[in-house]
């Protein structure tokens, strides 16, 4: 299941918030936040887990559950507007290591949608990622997927366990872009929109995630 729609009514409200032009910076930033803890919930539930029997302080036995994977997730900041959306990921995940990667598009405007965007990449510095690790990349928005591609292909080449995206709005084209080309990631969004305007924005969107949490 590489695509995994977050469309539970405490998602879509949230997501309403942030789409909505008269929410402020404060308040989109607490929404970005709050679907980042809500979706690291979710992704939880995808993680490898060991069934375990742990003694209760009467002396008894009981089955349990370990999810051992959450000692080994890297999270990926794509810099700038996932910071909020990992502020949130981070209270699901306290003991994750976090990479950052600047990335930005180069500004176009084309009689078209673009199908791809330049990307300048400013910074990068990831922890060490190994065989045993699960690599969460976080960015709000996916549009061309030029960004996204960009970033796992870089993380990729350390193959991590799995590799799993974390966003909130990704455009139609830009999900098929990424699981055509990565058919093992997992893509948790809560919506998929459908179109592109000809400078790359995604439509209806939310406009320029980065902008609205940080001015
Ligand atoms: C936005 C967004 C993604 C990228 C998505 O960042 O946060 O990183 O665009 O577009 P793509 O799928 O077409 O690559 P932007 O370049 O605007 O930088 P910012 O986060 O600093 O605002």
């Amino acid at each position: 299941m590489p695509l995994v729609l977050l469309e539970e009514p405490l998602f879509l409200h949230i997501l309403t918030q942030l789409r909505d032009e008269r929410t402020d910076q404060v308040m989109f930033r607490k929404g970005m936040v709050r679907l980042g803890r809500l979706m690291g919930y979710k992704i939880a539930n995808y993680l490898d887990f060991d069934y375990v029997t742990v003694r209760t302080p009467l002396g008894v036995t009981t089955r349990g559950v370990v999810i051992r994977d959450l000692d080994n997730i890297v999270i990926i900041n794509v810099l700038r507007a996932a910071t909020p959306l990992v502020e949130g990921l981070l209270k699901a995940f306290p003991a994750a290591r976090q990479g950052i990667i600047a990335a930005s598009r180069k500004e176009i405007e084309a009689p078209e949608p673009p199908k791809e965007m330049e990307i300048i990449i400013s910074y990068e510095k990831i922890p060490r990622i190994t065989e045993n690790d699960v690599v969460i990349v976080a960015d709000p928005m996916i549009a061309t997927a030029s960004t996204m591609l960009k970033v796992i292909e870089k993380v990729s080449k350390s193959s991590p366990k799995r590799m799993i995206i974390a966003s909130v709005i990704a455009s139609k084209y830009g999900v098929r872009r990424i699981l055509e080309r990565h058919p093992n990631v997992m893509l948790f969004t809560v919506s998929v929109d459908p179109e592109l305007n000809s400078k790359g924005y995604i439509i209806p969107g939310l406009g320029d995630a980065g902008d609205r949490s940080f001015g």
